[in-house]
């Protein structure tokens, strides 16, 4: 059975790929394609039974406004416009859009005027949405009506005929109740979608794209052991096999054992051809006497491009370098597409390929953490490697704080250790979403047996999170956090004080660089 989509064009809004998220979570199948992408080009989409107009920065009233293709309102097909979607629609029926007095960011509360439409089926009247708009409707536009509105607003209309509607909100963000009801509305009332859109179908057409892609090149992939670029690696190596060489970096700044585990992991699981490659040495002695947080991230992010560059040029026809960027990583470092500050300087994401000549492939680019973990074990990859607590690209780097050396990353490894394997033993691992040691440099007075000590200072990390954009510190078992220091204190050496970070994210970040 082919399965039924709904196409979301693009204007720029921070939150396309949320919508594209939150309608295959009904499992339907949303493809999101540039605003300029033509209606004419919908006949490549056999199955298609709506279409969404995204938000965007733009203002329908400005010259260079993002415009649409008018054709798209000639398909018979649903329309569901959002936000800057609902605009210009409102501008392409006559309607008038002006910048607001009263502008909306925020919760605003919705109170419908239509209570008998399908949009706002099991839908309550008064309830709260997202809106963040800065132009409203002041006009409505030819044959429309009016189906909501807020306190400052025109919040939701319909065409008098036709299959199109518009909210000047955002159901797509947790924050709107009812939002996803009404998604649920337009998708299978509205557009009679079906809901037979499943994780295979992803793997599938992924695989296809690729092998489209890449023809007979060959790719490199820094395998990192994370979720991300394993769940990428493996994909990958179901579309091309043998043409995929994926490149294990040891930074001299990763877990105990890591990399021996992932090695083995892989080549039981997978024929995967995996190179490992020990530049601790490199790492070190370029992060000699650097303490910056962002400098270390540039100099680790350099030196993994020199390490891919050399071991590129050994693989001739290698084109491509793939990586497992996923949809947050670009939204927290910015790219040209969105236009949010960049926080930290993710290293996997922007400039690599650039400087190594490379073509970018990046097959999970659209997707959100939890469901690149279903896509992950779907491929068939150890539930103990999918359900792995996030590691950062720079390692230990970012986690040692101030200036990185052999010696502080072996004793962070040992401290780790113990924290990450307590957890696991205690069957607390699952319940939080990434913990973790950090080693600080500073020292403290201690006193063991009739002796003062004086050494290193670690703290412990452990946080939950649904979309690491945000955090709690977990409230682990007092008795825990005790048995796991006294054990830190009594089998590390040069570590003789424990603390436990109990610091959100915000004002804190997860990491501590
Ligand atoms: P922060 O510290 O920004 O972390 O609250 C959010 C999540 O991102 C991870 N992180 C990184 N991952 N490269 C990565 O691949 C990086 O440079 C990087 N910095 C932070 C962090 O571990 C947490 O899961």
């Amino acid at each position: 059975m082919k399965e039924t989509q709904i196409v979301i064009l693009d204007f720029g809004s921070q939150y396309t790929q949320l919508l594209a998220r939150r309608i295959r979570e009904n499992k339907v199948l949303a493809e999101v394609l540039d605003f300029r992408t033509s209606a004419k080009a919908m006949q490549n989409f056999p199955n298609l039974k709506g279409i969404v107009l995204s938000g965007g920065p733009s203002s329908v009233y400005e010259n260079k406004a993002y415009q649409i293709d008018n054709d798209f309102f000639d398909l018979g097909l649903p329309v569901l416009g959002v936000c800057y979607g609902m605009q210009l629609m409102t501008s392409v029926y006559g309607g008038v859009v002006e910048l607001a007095d009263h502008q909306e960011f925020g919760k605003a509360k919705l109170y419908l005027d239509d209570f008998d439409n399908k949009l706002f089926k099991d839908v309550p009247n008064e309830k709260l949405v997202w809106m963040s708009h800065a132009d409203h409707l002041t006009k409505m536009p030819k044959d429309f009506i009016k189906l909501a509105h807020s306190d400052a607003s025109v919040a939701a209309i319909k065409h008098k005929n036709k299959d199109f509607y518009g909210i000047q909100f955002h159901a797509e963000v947790t924050h709107s109740e009812f939002g996803n009801q009404m998604i649920k509305n337009f998708i299978f009332d509205i557009c009679h979608a079906d809901p037979n859109w499943e994780v295979s179908a992803f793997i599938n057409k992924a695989v296809a794209e690729i092998k489209a892609k890449v023809g007979n090149d060959e790719v490199i992939l820094g395998l990192s052991g994370g979720v991300d670029s394993s769940v990428a690696a493996a994909l990958i190596s179901k579309a091309i096999g043998s043409q995929l060489t994926c490149i294990f970096v040891d930074t001299g700044l990763l877990r105990k054992n890591e990399a021996q585990k992932v090695l083995k992991t892989y080549q039981d699981n997978f024929k995967m051809k995996i190179k490992l490659i020990d530049a601790s040495k490199q790492f070190f002695t370029a992060l000699k006497g650097v303490a910056d947080p962002e400098t270390k991230r540039k100099i680790i992010g350099k030196q993994f491009v020199e390490v891919f560059n050399s071991e590129a040029k050994k693989l001739k026809n290698a084109k491509w370098l793939a990586q497992g960027t996923i949809y947050p990583d670009i939204i927290e470092s910015s790219s040209p597409d969105h236009a949010s500050k960049t926080i930290k300087s993710h290293h996997n994401v922007g400039g690599l390929p650039e400087e190594l000549g490379f073509k970018l492939l990046e097959p999970i680019r659209d997707l959100f953490k939890d469901e690149v973990r279903k896509v992950g074990i779907n491929l068939g990859i150890p539930a103990s490697m999918i359900n792995r607590h996030p590691f950062p690209g720079p390692g230990l780097g970012i986690r040692i704080i101030g200036e990185v050396s052999q010696e502080k990353a072996d004793i962070l490894r040992e401290v780790d250790d113990i924290f990450i394997n307590e957890l696991i033993k205690a069957d607390l691992y699952n319940s939080v979403d990434q913990a973790f040691a950090v080693l600080l440099p500073v020292k403290t007075v201690g006193v063991m047996g009739d002796n003062r000590t004086y050494e290193y200072l670690a703290s412990l990390r452990s946080v939950n999170t649904i979309d690491f954009m945000t955090a709690s510190a977990s409230h682990l078992p007092w008795e825990f956090i005790e048995k796991v220091v006294t054990l830190i204190i009594n089998n590390v050496d040069h570590v003789n004080r424990v603390v436990y970070d109990v610091t959100s994210k915000p004002p804190g970040t997860i990491e501590w660089e």
